[in-house]
């Protein structure tokens, strides 16, 4: 049995014990273990049923913690983290000697974050060791935002998810690797290209779909609902040609009227973009609930978070057969 609860001297206790704890941040939940211990980071990637070539995060309190983590700091590394930490942005940089080879998969680049929770935050300064925490998801499915989607994944498979509500942003964090010393984005997410070129300057993206990615959130495939999925401009023009089915619909901002449509999500009547981000991965946990045939998702214009939302949903839709 999983024990939901907001108890963080509960997950200190487990965590110590090598035990896995799925812990809240802003941006999705995780699945928490010590960096230090080969059992807890076993578990990970057997929990999640993670390839061994995927690298995971690791998640400290403060910046103080980082030379700890990593060896060097190119100065516009050092810009990001003091304009986004703690916050929804990952830094990958050359790996101290400390860190094991299995939480960088043999890289030499460790990803490293401050997550901005306060129930996490207080469970990492409490904690004497940083924690590993790949989304809370099995690998390629769509990430949790709320405790019961990682108790409805994990039931029986971890002992406690602690519960710090719905995730306020809703999308994984922004990734930024470098080359050299300049930043490139490896993942698009919930800290915008336009917020981080406003640091740093303008920033090359290597957020492509490819087969064997340097962060495999950049999978073709991920983040994807069961439910045959498609993305589209134009709503209305895509109920029409599937109106034989049983659709799904995943909308901006509008309620949309057709026979077909047997159920429907607006993310955000005010068309508010974080409002719409921190609830799409819910919505698409409900949508995959209802045994359509089809679900037809929206896409947003085409900045900003919207970016980001667009990139989801597209890997999303891989592998759905045309239809
Ligand atoms: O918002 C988030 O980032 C969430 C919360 C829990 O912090 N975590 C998350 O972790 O999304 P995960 O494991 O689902 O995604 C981490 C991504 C993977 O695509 C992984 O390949 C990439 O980070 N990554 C980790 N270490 C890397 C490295 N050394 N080089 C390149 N990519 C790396
Ligand atoms: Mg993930």
């Amino acid at each position: 049995m999983t024990i939901i609860s907001k108890d963080v001297s509960k997950a200190i206790a487990l965590l110590n014990a090598n035990e896995l704890v799925a812990i809240p941040t802003e941006t999705v939940y995780g699945l928490a273990g010590n960096i230090f211990s080969e059992k807890a980071i076993q578990r990970i990637f057997e929990t999640k049923k993670r390839p061994f070539f995927n690298p995971l995060i690791v998640h400290i309190p403060s910046v103080e913690s980082l030379p700890a983590i990593v060896s060097y700091i190119p100065e516009k590394a050092q810009y990001l983290a003091d304009a986004f930490w703690p916050g929804p942005l990952t830094l990958v940089l050359p790996k101290n000697s400390t860190i094991p080879d299995v939480i960088t998969a043999g890289k030499n680049t460790v990803a490293v974050r401050i997550p901005n929770h306060p129930i996490v935050l207080e469970l990492l300064n409490q904690l004497d060791f940083p924690l590993a925490a790949p989304s809370a998801n099995p690998f390629g499915s769509i990430s949790p935002t709320t405790a019961q989607h990682v108790n409805n994944y994990f039931k029986n498979d971890i002992k406690m998810v602690l519960d710090g509500g719905s995730c306020q942003r809703g999308i994984e964090s922004t990734i930024i690797g470098f080359e050299g010393d300049e930043p490139v984005i490896y993942r698009l997410g919930s800290t915008s290209i336009e917020a981080i070129e406003a640091v740093v300057g303008s920033i090359k993206i290597k957020n492509k779909k490819v087969i064997a990615p340097d962060a495999p959130g950049m999978l073709e495939r991920h983040y994807a609902p069961k439910t045959k999925t498609i993305l589209v401009d134009n709503l209305s023009e895509a109920i029409k040609i599937n109106s034989d089915k049983k659709i799904g619909v995943l909308a901006i901002s509008q309620l949309l009227e057709h026979k077909a449509i047997s159920f429907q999500i607006v993310l955000s009547k005010s068309t508010d973009v974080q409002e719409a981000a921190s609830k799409l991965y819910d919505a698409l946990h409900q949508l995959d609930k209802q045994n359509l045939d089809l679900i037809i998702a929206e896409r947003f214009p085409d900045f900003g978070l919207g970016k980001s939302i667009n990139d989801r949903l597209q890997r999303a839709t891989v592998n759905s057969k045309s239809v």
